[in-house]
Formats: structure tokens, sequence, C-alpha cells
């Protein structure tokens, strides 16, 4: 995604070779443009498998998600990563351990939402090493649904999370993919090369 890119280059900020700092339009300011298109993007891959609903998790997965499901015409529910206050009951549940951070949350979604009638479409901000999506697919797996998808706005492809999911035979579409962030730059990793990788 062309605009993404270039909004990437202008406004993010390469942490570390690891980490790229999207504060201004993501994971604290959104840009409400920017999710919009992010969220027509999505539904345009994923318009013809069927989705009733999509799902991620808080927090930065709800902005993107929330657009998405806009367009699709269906439901989104977040994971939570906190205990609720007024949902304690038909919750299911499962650890996402954080490389990142080096800690495992328990994240959970209520049984009233995601059922085994459901189609789900995965969506979230990053990809890294694939573990806070390992855990969404782990929840709907448990809620008897099916995930047909998962779209990730920004997927680091150098680290390990793309390539964990899509062996799993699951359909991944990242509408950035990043294939470094080694001195200072970003390097985006070209969709010819993408797919034979
Ligand atoms: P994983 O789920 O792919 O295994 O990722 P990991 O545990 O490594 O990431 C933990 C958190 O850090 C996640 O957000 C993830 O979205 C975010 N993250 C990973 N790599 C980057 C990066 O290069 N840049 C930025 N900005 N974020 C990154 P979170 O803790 O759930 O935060 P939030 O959703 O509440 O904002």
């Amino acid at each position: 995604m062309k605009q993404l890119e270039e909004k990437i280059l202008k406004e993010g900020k390469v942490l570390s070779s690891s980490v790229l700092k999207v504060d201004s339009f993501i994971n604290h300011q959104m840009d409400p443009q920017l999710m919009k298109k992010i969220g027509e993007e999505f539904a345009a891959i994923f318009k013809d498998m069927g989705i009733t609903k999509v799902v991620t998790i808080e927090s930065s997965g709800i902005g993107p998600a929330l657009m998405t499901a806009l367009e699709l015409g269906v439901p989104m529910v977040f994971a939570r990563k906190r205990k609720s206050l007024t949902l304690s009951e038909g919750l299911i549940t499962s650890s996402v351990y954080s490389f990142t951070k080096q800690e495992t949350n328990e994240v959970t979604i209520s049984a009233d939402f995601v059922n085994s009638q459901d189609k789900v479409l995965i969506i979230d901000d990053f990809l890294a090493n694939g573990q806070a999506a390992l855990g969404l697919v782990d929840i709907v797996e448990k809620a008897g649904a099916e995930t047909v998808g998962i779209g990730i706005v920004i997927e680091k492809a150098f680290q390990d999370g793309g390539r964990l999911l899509r062996q799993k035979g699951l359909k991944v579409k990242s509408l950035v993919k990043i294939e470094s962030l080694e001195n200072g730059k970003v390097v985006f990793l070209k969709e010819e090369y993408a797919e034979v990788k």
C-alpha cells in the first residue's frame, strides 16, 4: 500500500534494527483518513470470503479492525488483555507470550461474540513474532469458529511471525512488508520478491 509506505517514510522512526515507531499515526495518535483507507484495502482483499466477524487485540489493532469491519458490514470484536469488570463468565482465553516484552498475557474474548457460525478475519497493526495472531487463532478455534484470513498493517518480514502463520496454512495479507530496519533506514520488501520468498 503506497500511501502507507509514504507515511512510514515520512513519520516513522527507526528505534533500533528491530523496532519501528509509528506513534503519530497508528500506535498513539491515529490518522482516521489513513485508517479508513486501510479498512478499504483489507475489505477489498477479503471481501469474497464470507467473513462474519473481524477480531483483533487491544489496543492498537482496534483502529484498523474497526474500519475493516465497517467496510465489510460486520461486527468487530477485540480481545482483552486485562480482566473486565463486567465480563466474567463464558470467556475464551489464550496465553500470548511477547518476546519483545518478555511477558505472558492472558487474552480473552467472550463466547457471546464469537461462535461456531463465524468466519473470522483477524486484523492487527504489527506482525513481529506472530504470538498475538497465534493467540487469536487459538481463541477462534476454541470458539468453534474458523479463521479465514489474517490482515496485518505492517509486517516485519525479517522476524518469524509471517513464516509461522503461513506454515500453518493461514492466509496472511500485509499492507506493507518491511525487509530491514538496519542502519536507521526502512527498507520495504517488494511484493514480487515477497511472493516467491
Ligand atoms: P508478536 O505478537 O508478533 O509476537 O509481537 P511482540 O510480542 O513482539 O510485540 C508486542 C507488542 O509490540 C505488540 O503491541 C506489537 O504490536 C508491538 N510491536 C512489535 N513490533 C513492533 C514495532 O516494530 N513497532 C511498534 N510500534 N510496535 C511493535 P502491544 O504491546 O499489544 O501494544 P498495543 O497494541 O497495546 O499498542
